[in-house]
């Protein structure tokens, strides 16, 4: 199968960091988010081979960390050549944060992030994600109990804050103030929740008030934008969340109509192998129905040929069919 070598640009020739996150350097500016359902193993390792900076892993629940769920050991399951390496987890309890990460501590993390900006629902009535940007007091207590208990450095992930409390600049003192060394700014609020234009003047604001490094995240949605966002509001890297979907060749700085077939057919493939591998063949070909759709979103095929595709629930049916789809839409190609 075809080695990926793609390194992030710039990589080869500059040994110097991008910048710190306390002690651990960072190389590269543009980095996979943290995404429930898609920022797993498979998926981050085969980014972080695209050039996305550090591996974030989905948000896990402290309360599930200490009361030692089994589904939590998968989600934050990584390999070396990963780090640095980004525990992030949830919850509004400054103790049970503290416990959670002292646990998750253990498997050597490079970094623990606490969710700050998660709207969901049974998150935010938990008091947990976004619901911390209305406590700014808790805030301050959870960062300075895991700072100055914890060796790994702690982060946070936030947002705006609410419509009727925008509490960004604060909440980004507080991170600071009490030990946390980095800040990574979704620029929308807890109603905007994923849509809306997200605001980069506030991920401006934020970089001009806070000296740890601030990572500016929301509306990158093509290469160009990763550039943009960093000259427009200085931050020291960008977060990608969405637009990674189907296009982990964003972290090289490609858009999906720059890639060849050819490169996007050995993607799926050496993206199923990985996800089989570590989800098991049923539930795996499952759950990688959503990662194919966005792969094969830009390809020719028919809408029926892509639903024989993606419903396939063997991967060697599933692989025969793909080689075909992408052979016929070679054809047409070279006769049109
Ligand atoms: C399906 C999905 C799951 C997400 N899960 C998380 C999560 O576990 N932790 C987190 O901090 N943010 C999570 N987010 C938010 C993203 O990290 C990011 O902030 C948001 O999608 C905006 O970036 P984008 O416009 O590049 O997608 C999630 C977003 C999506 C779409």
């Amino acid at each position: 199968m075809e080695e990926l070598t793609v390194t992030a640009p710039g990589l080869e020739t500059s040994p110097a960091p991008t910048f710190w996150v306390r002690d651990i350097p960072v190389f590269g500016d543009a980095i996979l988010s943290p995404m429930d359902g898609f920022s797993d193993w498979p998926f981050r390792s085969m980014c972080r081979k695209f050039g996305s900076a550090m591996s974030y892993t989905e948000f896990v629940r402290a309360q599930h960390i200490v009361m030692a769920y089994q589904h939590m050991a998968a989600r934050l399951t990584f390999e070396e050549v990963e780090r640095p390496v980004v525990f992030q987890i949830y919850g509004d309890d400054p103790d049970q944060l503290l416990q959670a990460a002292l646990k998750v501590q253990d498997r050597h993390p490079d970094i623990i992030d606490i969710n700050m900006g998660c709207p969901a629902k049974t998150v935010v009535h938990q008091g947990a994600g976004v619901g911390l940007m209305r406590s700014p007091l808790k805030v301050a207590r959870i960062f300075r109990k895991l700072t100055r208990v914890l060796k790994t450095p702690v982060t946070g992930k936030i947002r705006i804050g609410w419509e009727d409390f925008r509490s960004y600049k604060l909440i980004a003192r507080i991170v600071e103030e009490n030990g946390g060394s980095l800040i990574a700014v979704h620029g929308r609020t807890k109603e905007q929740a994923y849509s809306g234009q997200a605001d980069w003047d506030i991920i401006a604001e934020i970089k001009q008030t806070v000296k740890i490094p601030v990572i500016g995240n929301g509306d990158v949605k093509v290469a160009a934008d990763i550039d943009r966002m960093k000259a427009y509001t200085g931050c020291d890297a960008v977060m990608i969340g969405r637009a990674a979907i189907g296009n982990p060749w964003i972290f090289s700085h490609l858009d999906r109509d720059q890639v060849i077939p050819e490169k996007v057919f050995s993607m799926v493939q050496q993206h199923l192998e990985r996800h089989l591998a570590f989800y098991g063949e049923r539930v795996g070909m499952i759950l990688f129905r959503k990662h194919a759709l966005q792969y094969l979103k830009l390809q020719h095929f028919s809408r029926l040929v892509r639903t024989q595709i993606i419903t396939r629930d063997d991967p060697v049916e599933f692989l025969a069919l793909l080689s075909e789809a992408f052979a016929l839409d070679g054809m047409k190609e070279a006769s049109s």
